[in-house]
């Protein structure tokens, strides 16, 4: 078989002249059984484990994860299930190597996603990888490139794509069923507990923790946090909040419904990471975590909007009957999205079920779905055997505008962070922005759910985010060189994610 080894393979990578001419690792026929590495095996992983070994077309030839201890039990669970024991290895580059790989499946931490399918498209693999599929706007753009380039299957982790409830859904929205629709509401009202205070906690053993931070800043030996796993979601080195961890699934179904295969022009977000201190009852207490746990962020297509609600605080009694009414009142979590048509309106209140009404809350249609999960990774495994990739139901493309709708809410809020105002001062504000959404309905629910939750405002105010202008050809914000900057990050030498025209 033709293969470049590793050496060869990084330094024509990293010097950014591999080509599409690269030779391929491996070309299984279309009968074949399909060679499986999966990537990150913690939580998510598990799932992307469970999904192969369910399909008879896939076999999983290799565990990757930095955290030995996690990634030998997978191991043997994965032994155990398919009788054959897949080989181990703790550096994605030395499982780039392995023979009789065709897939690699990534669902490692934010930060890395982008790198692991540049790196396993360049070395020849199809690839799936988790939303958001890119921890910026210029490593999804990379992404795009890499997969049109090199010819590979690239399938984001939003399985939303393959739910037969969300795409009946969106067709029944897209023949006219409930009217004329230019307005989405997505929501993540999704209760997140603090992550415990800001500190120098040890780094567990048997973690790599050079190769776990990868591109991102590597602040070796200090962890700032308590738990090693999973609360990276709420620190922006690693993690994008969860405007940009539940927040895309949502904001890629809204996009669908709305037809908008493209980013916004104009972007504003309002919130804070608010709450923890009156649980603490302290009010000098410092979260671990710095992305927002509250963010309202209202996106601008020029003639189509759509609005993005996250609550990480609990939710149970002050949603308002606008919410409510599609959601119930049962619960703490809401997570979806309402579409607001001449017509009627469409909520998607999971991945397994949409309801259509009528403009006086009749249901007119319901729409229900099985195996979402399953569904999407099949489909993967359709477009890699086929070898079309328009057969693909969340390509990378897709995957790039979808997590670009949080990256970009978060940059505003990012760049506003310091700058506090009462709800007055952000009314005022929200007067001179864009938006198809009642402002002050929305700012005034967003203020009752904090005061709610017991949060004093005039202790811990809210941000307000920077008013941004976006050229959604280039992918530049226009006339702010400072959220241009928030664009990209600055990589660590040999984990650089590559710029878009040297993949
Ligand atoms: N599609 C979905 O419904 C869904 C659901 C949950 C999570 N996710 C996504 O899955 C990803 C993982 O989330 P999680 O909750 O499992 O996180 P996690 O922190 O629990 O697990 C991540 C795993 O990746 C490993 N890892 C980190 N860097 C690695 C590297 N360079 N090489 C190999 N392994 C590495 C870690 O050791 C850990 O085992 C996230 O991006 C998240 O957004 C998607």
């Amino acid at each position: 078989m033709n293969r470049l080894n590793r050496r060869q393979f990084t330094s024509l990578a990293a010097a950014g002249i591999a080509t599409a001419s690269m030779p391929r690792l491996r070309a299984a026929g279309p009968n074949e059984t399909l060679g499986v590495c999966v990537v990150g095996v913690n939580s998510r992983g598990n799932e992307h484990i469970r999904g192969f070994n369910h399909d008879p077309r896939t076999e999983i030839r290799a565990i990757v994860d930095i955290d030995e201890s996690v990634g030998q039990q997978r191991v043997a669970k994965v032994a155990e299930m398919q009788g054959k024991k897949p080989k181990f290895f703790t550096d994605i580059r030395d499982a780039i190597d392995f023979d009789g790989i065709d897939i690699l499946s990534a669902a490692t931490p934010n930060h890395w996603h982008a790198l692991m399918g540049i790196w396993g498209m360049q070395s020849g693999k199809d690839v799936y990888v988790e939303k958001p599929i890119c921890h910026n706007i210029d490593e999804g753009r990379a992404l795009v490139a890499t997969a049109k380039k090199y010819g590979r299957m690239c399938q984001t982790g939003t399985q939303c794509r393959s739910s037969s409830a969300v795409r009946d859904a969106m067709q029944f929205i897209a023949e006219g069923g409930i009217g004329e629709v230019k307005f989405a509401r997505g929501l993540c009202y999704k209760r997140r507990a603090s992550i415990g205070p800001l500190g120098d906690y040890p780094i567990p053993e048997k973690v790599n923790f050079d190769l776990w931070s990868g591109p991102a800043t590597f602040t070796d030996p200090k962890l700032t946090r308590r738990n090693f796993h999973y609360d990276w979601h709420w620190q922006r080195h690693y993690g994008n909040g969860d405007l940009g961890n539940q927040g895309p699934h949502q904001t890629d179904i809204a996009r669908w419904g709305l037809g908008l295969n493209r980013h916004p022009n104009a972007i504003f977000t309002y919130g804070g990471r608010l709450g923890y201190q009156t649980e603490r009852k302290d009010k000098n207490y410092v979260d671990a975590g710095d992305t927002g746990n509250t963010e309202i962020s209202i996106y601008d297509y020029g003639d189509k909007c759509i609005v993005f609600e996250t609550r990480g605080l609990d939710c149970k009694t002050t949603s308002g009957p606008e919410i409510e009414g599609f959601f119930g009142n049962e619960g703490s979590n809401k997570i979806g999205v309402i579409f607001y048509g001449s017509e009627g309106y469409l909520a998607q209140t999971s991945y397994e079920h949409c309801t259509a009404y009528d403009l006086d809350m009749n249901v007119i249609k319901d729409f229900r779905a099985k195996n979402v999960g399953d569904a999407h990774f099949a489909n993967f495994i359709d477009a890699c055997q086929s070898r079309d990739a328009s057969k693909l139901n969340a390509d990378a493309l897709m995957g790039h505008l979808s997590a670009g709708v949080s990256h970009l809410g978060n940059i505003s809020y990012y760049l506003g962070e310091q700058n506090h105002g009462s709800p007055d001062e952000i009314r005022q504000i929200l007067a001179g922005v864009k938006s198809l959404d009642d402002n002050d309905a929305t700012l005034k629910r967003t203020v009752d759910h904090l005061v709610g939750n017991g949060v004093i405002l005039e202790e811990t105010p809210l941000s307000i985010g920077a008013q941004l202008k976006f050229d959604p050809e280039t992918e530049r914000f226009i006339g702010n060189e400072a959220a241009n900057a928030m664009l990209t990050r600055e990589y660590r030498k040999g984990f650089e994610v590559p710029a878009p025209e040297n993949v």
